[in-house]
């Protein structure tokens, strides 16, 4: 079934300008980049995209990270695409990432694992729309 999943290159990748190699991995999976924009996240909306992490340890330095840098927030369309681009993205922990995959290729750490990606079809549905209105999204 052609899903559409949310995506965020995050600051470790903006700074080190992968951009556009994370680009290539995404589309060579077969994976279309039907929306994309760069923008700085603010401290309210960090928040409120992470709200599920809000008890845990991490919570606030993840949404210091993730708004101290310019992040790419992407929408992807493809067949099966939120478990497709979970299987690109590779294990939150880059230690634990398969070969290939993106995490594996570029993450620093848990913390500055370079990408996101929508844990099922429902949230990919909310986390694309905290981003994008649907004339901005072009499949
Ligand atoms: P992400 O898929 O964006 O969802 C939550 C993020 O929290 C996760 O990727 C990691 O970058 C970050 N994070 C930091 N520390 C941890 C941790 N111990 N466990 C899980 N996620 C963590």
């Amino acid at each position: 079934m052609t899903e559409r999943t949310f995506s965020i290159i995050k600051p470790d990748a903006t700074r080190r300008n992968l951009t556009g190699a994370i680009n290539a991995v995404i589309e060579a999976a077969g994976l279309r980049i039907v929306a994309q924009r760069r923008v700085r996240l603010t401290e309210e909306q960090a928040k409120k995209f992470y709200e599920v992490h809000a008890e845990r340890p991490f919570y606030g330095e993840l949404v210091a990270q993730m708004t101290a840098e310019p992040v790419v927030v992407q929408v992807l369309e493809g067949d099966n695409a939120v478990a497709k681009y979970r299987e690109v993205m590779g294990a939150t922990n880059p230690a634990n990432a398969d070969e290939g995959t993106i995490r594996k290729q570029f993450a620093l750490s848990i913390g500055e694992n370079s990408v996101h990606g929508s844990d099922s079809l429902e949230n990919a549905a909310i986390e694309i729309a905290q981003f994008f209105t649907d004339d901005q999204i072009v499949g």
